[in-house]
């Protein structure tokens, strides 16, 4: 990328340095992107566990094979030549699919509370279209995340799937509204606090086996996956990206293969995170039906992401969702005890995934919001 090198009264963007760790001197904007992560997810929840960290910038930045990405920070106008990290008011982070999907281009702004409408959001948006457009994307995305969802009325925006709304005077849907962007889907965020009640749990896991039958067993792995299941892996999370709704957000068929799955693997253990998996094989044809993931911080141990569930569509009816879900938690039980919550996101359409977690004990804790803008073609 050529350096975008913008100025405003108030600061100076520039594209972010990458440093080779968190410990060299260039670290500075990482530094700084994980300080207002942090700042503005504390503000939207309460809590700053869905903040990336340093290092998870770090780790994204170095995996590129998939995806082209770029990181632009807003410093303020009277920062020293080589900034600190409290210098960063803002930050941009640009996404460019490049094996599939190579008509969409993603982007997300953040700036401090405390830095707001003085038209910094507004400087790092229009350097993050450029680069996009520049790109030859024509479906622009981006999204905005709440701690509430609102009730239907005048103070909520609705989803134009019709299910799901984010709180209209909010500033990310003020803004990216302002740019041209619809809200084209909601997804509930959904919080289970651990343990779950082991009786609940037992009688979830019987009826499941019980619909599952003698055809299905269950296998666990814990930060890998075997290299002889990886291309069926694969195929899984190939069936997330054409069944998972969307709604009118053009997400179009990702492929993975056993190669892409060793990649998600290492970069989800080089920013120190671990991951446990639950799948279901079809026993008489050996295909994986089913599975579900949870990643999350190892040094974190408070909390977990409940990731990717996906039952193939000619293996569904079996009830095997819920099957490799209340495995999964046992093995988390297990394995990482100190666990105390668990966050999900839910496409507020999908009622049948919706449902499995409602029965597992998660309950609403607020919105993620994809949002999209047309451009060209
Ligand atoms: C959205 C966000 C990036 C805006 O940053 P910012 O530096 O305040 O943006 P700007 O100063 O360029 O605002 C541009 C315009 O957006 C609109 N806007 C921004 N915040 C608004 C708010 N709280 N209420 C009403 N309108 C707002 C206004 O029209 C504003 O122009 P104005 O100040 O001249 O009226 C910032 O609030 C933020 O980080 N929010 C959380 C993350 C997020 O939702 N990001 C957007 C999607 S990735």
């Amino acid at each position: 990328m050529s350096s975008p090198t913008e100025s405003t009264a108030t600061c100076r963007v520039l594209e972010a340095p990458h440093p080779t760790s968190l410990d060299a001197p260039d670290a500075w904007a990482y530094l700084g992107i994980a300080q207002v992560e942090a700042e503005v997810t504390t503000e939207a929840h309460g809590y700053d566990d869905l903040a990336d960290e340093a290092r998870d910038v770090l780790a994204g930045m170095n995996s590129q094979r998939y995806t082209t990405k770029q990181r632009v920070v807003a410093v303020r106008a009277d920062a020293p030549e080589t900034p600190r990290p409290q210098d960063v008011l803002g930050h941009l982070a640009v996404a460019l699919p490049t094996s599939s999907n190579t008509h969409l281009g993603e982007l997300s702004v953040k700036v401090r509370p405390a830095h707001r409408r003085q038209g910094i959001g507004s400087a790092l948006w229009e350097t993050g279209e450029k680069i996009l457009v520049d790109a030859g994307r024509t479906a622009l995305f981006t999204d905005t995340q709440h701690g509430t969802e609102p009730p239907p009325g005048p103070g909520a925006l609705e989803a134009r799937t019709g299910a799901g709304r984010v709180p209209a005077d909010a500033p990310g849907p003020r803004f990216v509204a302002g740019k041209g962007y619809a809200l084209e889907q909601v997804e509930r965020h959904s919080v289970l606090p651990l343990p779950v009640d082991p009786a609940l749990l037992d009688r979830l896991r019987a009826g499941a086996l019980e619909a599952a039958g003698p055809d299905y067993r269950t296998l666990v792995w814990e930060d890998d996956v075997p290299p002889d299941r990886r291309e069926q892996v694969g195929t899984l999370f190939t069936r997330m990206s054409t069944d998972a709704p969307v709604g009118d957000i053009d997400f179009r068929e990702d492929p993975w293969d056993a190669q892409r799955v060793g990649v998600w693997v290492d970069e989800l253990l080089g920013k120190g995170h671990g991951l446990l998996m639950t799948v279901t094989e079809h026993v008489p044809t050996g295909t994986l039906a089913a599975f579900s993931v949870f990643a999350y911080p190892k040094d974190r141990t408070a909390f977990a992401f409940q990731e990717d569930t996906l039952v193939l569509r000619e293996h569904r009816g079996h009830r095997l969702g819920m099957l490799v879900k209340v495995v999964n938690l046992d093995e988390l039980a297990v394995r990482r005890p100190a666990t105390e919550r668990i966050h999900t996101w839910n496409a507020e359409e999908n009622d049948h995934m919706l449902a499995i977690n409602i029965d597992l004990g998660f309950t609403p804790a607020g919105g993620y919001a994809g949002w999209q803008k047309r451009v060209g073609a």
